[in-house]
């Protein structure tokens, strides 16, 4: 299976997260801690979530979750609401079978051999396993008192307060496709190109968030910095003192709230969330204008303030992108092989979405910009910004790109061959078409068959055109109300 694959299962399994509480509870029966010899396997009547080990609050549980009819995943979830916190084989899917089960012998292990998951915290000397009252799971040696390993080393998409994010850490998004880290005085999102198995992964900034050191100075030589949400209502970046070199203020700046948590979410963006004791409320996002997001129109989009168009402006925008969100080929990440063939579109008054961050040449002309582009396989597109002579070369597929009233600044794309052909829209109208020019045909045909039959059995003429109205107007109806459906349909998908 492929990377992509996976990515597409997490994709729908994030979208189903808000149905699996419906019958989950954690019972006071659930224990708060479990020692070695510990082993389970899921029930199959559980429908969504079957907790094992709860916190000292029963704010949390810890159990197999459920997902897509037959899929388990090992998670940590805030039971009020049933959103998953953590997960320990997010990309590695379990079946909801006998044959899968969880165990403790001082390691944590999850192991399914029909499909070979095997994951593993690979501990020694752990004798107890305990979900503390912030979320975070943990081993303990309760002889040394040492902790031997904890979840909240191995974050999935969320952060909760409290919780240290280091440099050595990553949040994904739920489908793979972003991801937040750190680097030695900010922190970044990145769009993870996803590249032909064996070539290292791409990754590419769309957002940066450089540390201030209003209050705290990153000193050289002292270690690297690590991001925390404070309870007090923000995101900080701290080094070695308590005092944040980095503040990013919530809305609730200031204001005790319940429960605070930071989550990557499907769209790129970074939420931060306050728990009201019934639902989670936004007080925080990374990225304010839609348009800053790494792809919010999908591939061959084009994104201004107010919604979606596609690149090609003979193409119409269909949620999902412009040329379909399922394309075969997407592993593939350049168009070097020999079968690969492309069309060029060109587009003015477009640019990159958040180009202060992406890298450029320099060119005289546009012509140079694109010839850069034209002559080398592994780019996807070029685009000039004629004012300043800066060259965009973009050597991963388009996402979408950003409206800008300035017409000299143009783009140059290339469009895969199977793409264009596969544009549901145009597809569609063609065989709409078809039918419409087939039917009229039959009708016409059929319609002069019968007058040449009546004809000949002499009939009067105010009987043939009623008999043309009446075998006329139903297929032409029908006709009507076929296409109409097969355009609803579009729009729909
Ligand atoms: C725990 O079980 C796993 C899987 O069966 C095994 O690989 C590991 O060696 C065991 N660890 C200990 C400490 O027994
Ligand atoms: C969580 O546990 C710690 C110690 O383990 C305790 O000091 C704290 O009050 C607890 N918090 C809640 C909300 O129960
Ligand atoms: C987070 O880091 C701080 C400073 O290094 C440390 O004192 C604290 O124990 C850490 N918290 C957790 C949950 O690991
Ligand atoms: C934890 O439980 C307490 C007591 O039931 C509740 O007031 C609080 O809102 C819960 N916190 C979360 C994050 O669910
Ligand atoms: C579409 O773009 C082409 C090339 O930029 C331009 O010539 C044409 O007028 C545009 N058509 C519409 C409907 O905007
Ligand atoms: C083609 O583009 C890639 C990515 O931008 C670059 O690394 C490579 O050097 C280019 N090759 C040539 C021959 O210009
Ligand atoms: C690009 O800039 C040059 C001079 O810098 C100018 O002559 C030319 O008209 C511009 N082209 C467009 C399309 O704006």
């Amino acid at each position: 299976m492929s990377q992509t694959h996976y990515f597409q299962i997490l994709l729908i399994l994030y979208l189903s997260f808000p149905i699996i509480l419906t019958s989950s509870s954690s019972s006071s029966s659930t224990p708060q801690l479990l020692h070695r010899g510990f082993s389970l396997s899921p029930h199959s009547k559980t429908t969504s979530f079957q907790p094992f080990l709860t916190d000292p609050t029963a704010n949390f549980s810890l159990g197999f979750l459920r997902q897509n009819h037959n899929h388990l995943v090992l998670a940590i979830i805030h039971v009020a609401s049933s959103q998953p916190f953590w997960l320990a084989n997010p990309t590695h899917i379990a079946s909801w079978s006998d044959t899968t089960h969880v165990s403790f012998n001082g390691s944590l292990v999850l192991s399914d051999p029909t499909t070979n998951l095997f994951w593993s915290t690979a501990t020694n000397g752990g004798d107890t396993l305990l979900l503390l009252n912030t979320s975070n799971l943990v081993i303990v040696n309760q002889n040394s008192g040492t902790h031997l390993w904890q979840s909240f080393d191995i974050p999935t998409n969320t952060l909760v307060q409290n919780q240290n994010f280091t440099t050595t850490m990553s949040l994904f998004s739920p489908n793979g496709l972003y991801s937040l880290g750190l680097g030695n005085n900010f922190m970044g999102l990145y769009v993870n190109h996803v590249v032909k198995s064996g070539k290292p992964l791409k990754r590419l900034m769309y957002w940066k968030r450089t540390a201030l050191e209003a209050k705290a100075e990153i000193e050289e030589g002292k270690g690297p910095i690590y991001a925390r949400v404070n309870i007090a209502g923000y995101l900080g970046m701290y080094q070695t003192s308590s005092t944040p070199v980095d503040v990013q203020k919530f809305n609730t700046f200031q204001q005790t709230s319940s429960f605070l948590m930071l989550r990557l979410e499907p769209d790129g963006n970074l939420r931060g969330y306050y728990w009201t004791g019934f639902s989670w409320v936004v007080n925080y996002e990374a990225i304010i204008e839609t348009c800053d997001l790494p792809s919010p129109c999908g591939s061959y989009g084009l994104c201004d303030g107010s919604g979606c168009e596609c690149l090609d402006n003979r193409t119409r925008f269909e949620p999902g992108g412009c040329f379909g969100s399922n394309n075969d080929n997407d592993d593939d990440d350049d168009l070097c092989s020999s079968r690969e063939s492309y069309f060029v579109l060109r587009r003015s008054g477009v640019e990159p979405p958040n180009k202060e961050l992406l890298g450029y040449l320099t060119t005289s002309s546009l012509e140079e910009c694109e010839g850069l582009c034209e002559k080398n396989c592994s780019c996807w597109g070029a685009l000039y910004n004629n004012g300043t002579g800066f060259c965009y070369v973009l050597d991963y597929p388009v996402q979408t790109m950003v409206r800008t009233g300035d017409g000299s600044k143009v783009g140059y794309f290339k469009m895969r061959k199977s793409e264009e052909g596969k544009n549901p829209v145009q597809v569609k109208i063609v065989v709409v078409i078809v039918v419409i020019v087939l039917v009229a045909v039959s009708v016409i045909i059929g319609g002069i068959g019968i007058w040449m039959m009546r004809l000949k059995r002499r009939k009067g003429v105010n009987g043939i055109l009623k008999d043309e109205n009446g075998a006329s107007s139903g297929p032409y109806k029908n006709l009507e109300s076929t296409s109409f459906r097969s355009i609803e349909m579009c729009n729909g998908q």
